[in-house]
């Protein structure tokens, strides 16, 4: 499975959102890959609504309903057919006491990608817990175009896939080309999360589909 992040990237802005969700659904119909749209709240809902597709949020906040304003509640984006969120991505990041508190009280049927940076933080407060998908993203190496997290941390990637046991990994930050993938997925991942070299390329259906087409390598 692909999570294909838009970002804050201007590429996305207006109705280009929509574009990429559509382009990526079309991959994935092509290709037999699950890809989500990852997107801000401004876009969810419409790219849900209208092509019907399972669409995360790259962030939500520790507040489910009642007096708060201006933040995006779990509770409130699965009340709108939302699938699910990121949570504590390395450009949004939470403390560890809130995320644990929130995946306390997060909503059934609303799936959680909990972001971690490093092993550390996997081996000091985060196994215990029980996101839907645990995505490892080395920081240093997010928006690299040369290296990437399945040849820059392998070893970090195979661990991560060990401690985890059942549960389900992600990997991402800097994958940009096929091989990252199937390297990921012998290393234990069972998907990605991209953002930039899909959508700051060229042609953004051109390298979406080599990346999904090495799922069956
Ligand atoms: O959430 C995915 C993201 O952080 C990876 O970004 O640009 O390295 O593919 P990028």
């Amino acid at each position: 499975m692909i999570f294909l992040n838009l970002k804050l990237y201007p590429q996305t802005f207006a109705y280009k959102a929509l574009d990429f969700a559509t382009m990526a659904k079309s991959v994935s119909q092509q290709t037999g890959v699950k890809i989500y749209p990852v997107v801000s709240a401004l876009d969810a809902v419409k790219i849900h609504e209208k092509l019907g597709m399972e669409v995360y949020l790259q962030h939500v906040d520790p507040f489910l309903e009642g007096a708060h304003s201006g933040f995006i509640s779990p509770l409130h984006a699965q009340s709108l057919g939302i699938k699910g969120s990121l949570l504590n991505h390395s450009e949004h990041r939470l403390q560890p006491g809130t995320i644990k508190s929130l995946l306390k009280h997060w909503p059934s049927d609303f799936d959680s990608v909990l972001c971690l940076q490093t092993l550390g933080q996997l081996n000091t407060w985060a196994k215990n817990l029980n996101p839907t998908f645990f995505a490892y993203e080395p920081k240093e190496y997010i928006g690299n175009s040369q290296i990437s997290v399945a040849t820059g941390k392998p070893q970090q990637v195979q661990r991560f896939a060990h401690i985890l046991g059942d549960k389900k990994l992600l990997i991402g930050a800097g994958i940009h080309q096929p091989s990252d993938v199937t390297t990921g997925l012998k290393l234990g991942a069972q998907g990605i999360l991209v953002a930039s070299s899909v959508v700051k390329a060229t042609d953004p259906q051109k390298e979406l589909m080599a990346l999904a087409t090495a799922f069956s390598v």
